[in-house]
């Protein structure tokens, strides 16, 4: 077979699987990328075309596979060289200062003991064996001792490496046996579950759910559509390196390819430790994926060594926990909202209960199917769960505390605001009161008008809007800007000058940009993000309402669904009329003109951390349309890094070039000036 291949052709395979090797290397591990995706994109096409056309050319290492092999009928099982053990627990800080003493105890020290904090990721532990630097098998923990055979999976996900780097003359180990833990972020999580409410296949309850549910699928082509990502922790077997600490081991793992946690605390004293926890609980929530608290490590490796372990877990390392975001309570009642769109949402009504230092006393239980699906009733004591600032949801019912009183909640046949039918149209999770003109749907839709992401008016709060709509002052929120004096005063608990003040503020608001003409105006699908891509492409209201399905559909980003909706809005003559009588008043909608002339023209900047107020594409979307650049990589052509929550290491770079560092508020600012 040799004798047959093209030198040239495999020349070419080759440096293309090699070049593709280093660019996930610097897009995955340092987080610093040197070509687009869409060059990317055109090697591993050119890589995978070859492959194709002279199958007996390709390779188990090649950058190809993470489309995934061909289906499995059960997984084999593999028994760990050393077994995966599990952690002792922490549960303040007493515990942990108490973890300290032991060890110095133990190892007979007065001394400090030095530790490495890392977070403790929410996903599923995995191992992986590298031989004489290639990839040749991966499994799941299992019981600790024995897990199942996932290695065409695991070479789906981009972070793993297949080959491991060679650099300064450092010897590659004949074995390494790594381990890692294999998680979803919040956002690829979203993702994939409104996919799959899309397909009408059940959504994941949360992220380790998915990451878990994903990696244990015999068919890999599966799991390489699922987002799963990994940080590498810890090593089982190693051989040929001699590194002193395990802060040591990172760095020398992240070298041969490795992902590593950016956010981990190298060195510290176990005081340090606790202001390390203290920082990470407050952030945790600003993180894009979960953790569940911190892992200790003992940093010095002869002194893990000295320490060893019992059978469940080793003396040199303890999780301490975060407070649990989750709790359970009783369902005291099921009650019915209706929405903007006239959605009707069950939300459980509970006994108060703390979860994570907020009182929690309802929950959403989404819509009929999952109430059904989880088997909810009135009197149940359930499981809740509020994870960031996301709405509490009722995760399980506890089945075992059940006494036979509980009462089955039934959708009701009409809407409880306006007493019209309601409809489940097929395909749809949700029922809907068909009434537009429900006050239910009318409150709404002037609460997201009037909201920060639409007309922003200060002062139009939620009891307000309630009165105007009771009262027959406000029927749609073009009223809002037709409001008098005399009838804001009427309102209960309304004086003159909170009168005043609000028709500033709507006198204010009349001033205001596409996207956000385009969100307050409660088009179906076209949220805070589709507004934005929107407004940049059409640029004025008029070319908008002019534009037909195929136009908006074919805007990138954009699909038939929001095309179809859009187009339909604008068809309704009512939906017209508002407008403008909407404009009639004054309104002023400021189009930011073509992309190239924005006021951030040309200016490049980069983004690290998490930011608050938005997303990084919501981010990268308005920079762009004010005309700047946005870049994955800080270089001396940067204008501004604009640094988020626990920024990444570009931070350290931006400062050593001497590059404007800017904040969240900052950047807003220039946005706004900018339109
Ligand atoms: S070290 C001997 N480091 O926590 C065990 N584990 O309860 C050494 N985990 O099964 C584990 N993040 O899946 C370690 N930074 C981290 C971790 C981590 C998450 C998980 C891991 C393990 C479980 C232990």
């Amino acid at each position: 077979m040799q004798g047959t291949v093209d030198p040239v052709l495999l020349k070419k395979i080759e440096a293309l699987r090699k070049s593709l090797h280093y660019h996930n290397y610097r897009y995955y591990v340092l987080d610093d990328p040197e070509i687009s995706d869409a060059e990317y994109d055109r090697m591993m096409q050119e890589l995978i075309q070859l492959e194709t056309s002279y199958p007996e050319l390709s390779s188990p290492d090649s950058p190809s596979v993470r489309v995934g092999a061909p289906p499995l009928d059960k997984f084999e099982t593999a028994v760990h060289s050393l077994p995966m053990l599990s952690l002792d627990n922490a549960f303040g800080n007493s515990d942990v200062l108490d973890f300290d003493r032991r060890i110095k105890r133990f190892l007979n020290t007065g001394e400090n003991i030095i530790y490495t904090a890392e977070p403790k990721m929410d996903g599923v532990a995995v191992e992986i064996i590298y031989k004489n630097g290639k990839l040749v098998l991966a499994t799941t923990r299992g019981d600790g001792i024995r897990g199942e055979v996932i290695t065409s999976n695991i070479k789906t996900i981009r972070s793993v490496p297949l080959v491991l780097r060679e650099e300064k003359n450092e010897k590659i180990p004949s074995l390494l046996e790594i381990r890692g833990e294999v998680f979803i972020s919040l956002d690829g999580f979203k993702r994939l579950n409104r996919d799959r409410l899309a397909g009408n296949l059940m959504p994941f309850a949360n992220p380790r759910n998915a990451a878990a549910g994903s990696l244990r699928q015999l068919d890999s082509k599966v799991t390489a559509k699922r987002p799963l990502e990994i940080f590498f922790y810890g090593v089982g077997n190693l051989t040929d390196v001699e590194v002193p600490s395990h802060w040591d081991l990172l760095c020398l793992l992240k070298e041969m390819g490795f992902r590593i946690n950016p956010l981990i605390r190298p060195k510290i004293t176990i005081e340090e430790v606790l202001d390390f926890y203290k920082e990470l609980s407050e952030k945790r929530n600003q993180l894009d994926y979960d953790i569940d608290g911190m892992v200790i490590k003992v940093d010095d490796l002869s002194m893990q060594k000295r320490l060893g372990a019992t059978s469940r877990s080793p003396r040199w390392a303890i999780a301490y926990k975060f407070e649990a975001l989750q709790e359970t309570t009783r369902v005291l009642n099921i009650e019915v909202q209706v929405g903007r769109t006239g959605t009707l949402t069950p939300v459980a009504h509970l006994a108060p209960v703390i979860v994570g230092g907020v009182t929690v006393s309802r929950a959403t239980l989404h819509n009929e199917d999952e109430i059904e699906r989880k088997d909810v009733r009135i009197g149940d004591s359930v499981l809740v769960q509020r994870a960031g600032d996301v709405i509490p949801e009722v995760v399980k019912v506890i089945e075992s505390k059940r006494t036979g009183k509980e009462k089955k909640f039934t959708m009701p046949h009409r809407c409880p605001v306006c007493n019209s039918g309601v409809v489940r149209l097929e395909g749809e999770a949700a029922t809907r009161c068909i009434n537009t003109n429900c006050p239910a749907q009318i409150k709404e839709g002037i609460k997201h008008f009037a909201s920060k992401g639409g007309f922003d008016i200060d002062g139009l709060g939620d009891k307000l809007v309630s009165q105007l709509v009771d009262k027959g002052l406000l029927v749609s929120y073009a009223d809002i800007f037709h409001l008098s004096m005399e009838a804001i005063e009427s309102m209960e608990r309304m004086g003159a000058k909170s009168a005043e003040n609000l028709l500033l503020a709507i006198e204010k608001s009349k001033k205001i940009s596409f996207e956000k003409f385009l969100y307050a105006i409660g088009i179906r699908y076209v949220g805070e993000h589709v507004a934005g891509i929107l407004a940049n492409e059409f640029q004025t209201l008029d070319r908008l309402m002019q534009a037909s399905r195929e136009d908006i559909e074919a805007v990138e980003g954009l699909g038939p669904v929001v095309a179809e909706s859009i187009v339909r809005f604008f068809q309704q003559k009512e939906n017209r009329d508002t407008i403008d009588r909407i404009l009639d008043s004054g309104v002023k909608i400021i189009s930011k003109g073509p992309r190239k002339s924005g006021k951030l023209r040309g200016k490049i900047f980069v983004l690290t951390g998490t930011l608050e107020t938005m997303t990084r594409s919501e981010a990268k979307e308005m920079i762009e349309s004010s005309g700047g650049k946005v870049s994955t990589t800080v270089s001396r052509n940067t204008d501004y890094v604009v640094a988020g929550g626990l920024p990444g290491s570009k931070l350290d770079r931006a400062k050593n070039l001497n590059i404007e560092i800017i904040d969240e508020a900052a950047l807003k600012r220039m946005l706004s000036s900018g339109q």
